[in-house]
């Protein structure tokens, strides 16, 4: 089949929905519009918008999975991502992030990055300017800064009184915020017969000065692979990165499985052995390359919300629990 051109692409696509199917849109009509996007958690709804927006006006899945996730990592409310993201044991904020494009099988990340407030920009640019594909602590900050990034504070008025507080606490005992768990934006998209993953994380509130967990780890937090799907993770990352989780998924994907199925078979496997099954929060996402999903999380006690963007809506799910 002769390749079509996105303006060709367009106005057929238009033409199609003017035809007006009102009845719930198939595979196929999702692939004739386009990209789909998928992310993690409430926030995910503004990051799928913007992804949308880039899309419609031409950008690449990796444009559209960068900006989707700036939205995120600008928001100070968001105390797990980006700027506002709550601080290390020594009140530094330390922010990882990877970004992998399916269609050349590249992927860029970094790893505690002080100072930068969009730490999945500086992660593509690894990607797209370097050889490499990991890029961590005065390493990442200054090849940001050649690039163009301006350091800046990244804690928050906000967060510097919650890591007070816990400094204050005597015999803290726990690395976890209390009360909302949630941590990453993590971002999957499928469309034009492509698929492309995200990630971006403040990480463990209070962590270990320099610890990095699953977010920047390409395989772990995210993976992406044209021939399969793409997949990304969310929780614990101190144990998820043991069960390379999004690889995990896409390796199934690519054997067959639908991607809710392959999300299930990673529960299966992580099941075997990682603790806390039954309280502590293990979620995953997943896409196919023909726009089909799946979405988990382990337990019923750390529920996943995820927001689906499919056909030029946005809607925020409850995704099933494994156990
Ligand atoms: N999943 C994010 C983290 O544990 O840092």
């Amino acid at each position: 089949m002769e390749p079509i051109d996105r303006k060709t692409f367009l106005a057929t696509a238009g033409a199609a929905s003017l035809a007006g199917a009102a009845a719930r849109p198939s595979v196929a009509a999702a692939d004739a519009q386009d990209a789909v996007f998928l992310s993690t958690w409430h926030w995910g709804m503004e990051a799928n918008r913007r992804a949308a927006q880039i899309r419609a006006h031409g950008g690449s899945l990796v444009d559209a999975i960068e900006k989707g996730i700036n939205v995120v990592e600008d928001d100070p409310n968001v105390t797990t991502v980006g700027y506002g993201g709550y601080p290390n044991a020594e009140g530094e904020v330390e922010l990882d992030a990877g970004i992998m494009d399916g269609h050349t099988h590249r992927a860029g990340s970094v790893c505690s990055l002080h100072k930068i407030k969009n730490p999945i920009s500086v992660a593509r640019l690894v990607m797209e300017k370097t050889r490499h594909t990991t890029m961590a602590g005065e390493g990442a900050l200054q090849f940001a800064i050649a690039m163009g990034f301006k350091p800046m504070q990244l804690l928050t008025p906000g967060a510097l009184e919650a890591w007070l507080k816990w400094k204050n606490t005597p015999n803290h005992q726990t690395f976890w915020i209390d009360g909302e768990h949630h941590d990453t934006i993590g971002m999957v998209a499928a469309g034009g017969g492509s698929v492309a993953a995200g990630c971006s994380t403040s990480g463990l509130a209070w962590k270990l000065p320099g610890r990095v967990a699953d977010s920047p780890l390409v395989g772990c937090g995210y993976y992406a692979d044209d021939a399969a799907g793409a997949a990304s993770a969310t929780g614990d990352g101190d144990v998820m990165t043991n069960y390379c989780t999004s690889k995990h998924i896409v390796q199934k994907m690519a054997e067959g499985m639908h991607p809710q199925e392959a999300c299930a078979d990673l529960m299966r496997y992580m099941a075997r052995s990682a603790r806390e099954l039954h309280t502590n929060m293990y979620c995953v996402i997943a896409i196919d390359k023909r726009a089909e999903i799946g979405a988990l999380s382990m337990n019923a006690a750390q529920p996943l919300q995820y927001a689906l963007w499919r056909n030029g809506q946005g809607a925020l799910h409850t995704a099933p629990h494994f156990l």
